[in-house]
């Protein structure tokens, strides 16, 4: 019988439990499955991309049949590279339907070949996403439910970095601002 490798390709930042539960799901039904990281230099993510990969590698590491990678440029010449004939994506609502067909059907045009399979998470999946994690966890809110502890915990040393950059910014500026005030009351006497 055939052998189907597929790849899962994605931004991942950061990876959900969303993200898991397409994992496994995929990890089912394909022989192999490639999760697999666009570096992606034009947007400014929050986790690099080595970050994400290790957070996925610990994630999947109980899949005998999952790995984790990363790529640059077009999904479809990853797919030939690795040689994956198929590309599984996760359809959450109606509303991810018209990107992802749209996503769908550039890539077979581009490489004929290679069939897009689409997933459904689990319904208590369907409104999360790594756009909403991220503005959650940057407002302090509680991420816990909705990613790994793994990544939830990465998340919280990031916005501690984030929290401890800004609080020095802003004592460096009420310095300043006092000197500048002392420099006035000076200027005036
Ligand atoms: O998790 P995301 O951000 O929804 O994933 C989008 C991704 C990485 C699958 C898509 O942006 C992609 O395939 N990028 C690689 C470049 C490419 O192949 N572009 C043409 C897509 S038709």
């Amino acid at each position: 019988m055939k052998r189907v490798k597929a790849i899962y390709p994605g931004s991942f930042d950061p990876p959900t439990n969303g993200h898991l539960d397409l994992i496994e799901r995929g990890s089912k039904i394909f022989d192999e499955l490639v999760v697999a990281v666009l570096g992606n230099p034009e947007k400014d993510p929050l986790f690099s991309v080595a970050d994400r990969r290790k957070m996925l590698e610990a994630m999947t590491e109980g899949f005998d049949n999952v790995t984790v990678d990363t790529f640059d440029g077009l999904t479809v010449e990853y797919a030939l590279r690795v040689g994956a004939g198929a590309v599984l994506r996760g359809i959450r609502a109606i509303s991810d339907y018209e990107y992802e067909l749209q996503m769908a059907l550039m890539n077979r045009k581009l490489q004929p070949g290679l069939e897009t399979v689409f997933m459904m998470p689990a319904e208590k999946y369907s409104y999360l996403s790594s756009r909403l994690v991220r503005e959650i966890a940057q407002l302090g809110g509680n991420i816990d439910c909705l990613v790994p502890p793994l990544v939830a915990q990465k998340l919280r040393e990031k916005m501690d970095i984030a929290h401890k950059f800004s609080a020095d910014d802003s004592s460096r500026r009420d310095t300043q601002d006092g000197m500048t005030t002392e420099r006035k009351r000076k200027r005036k006497s």
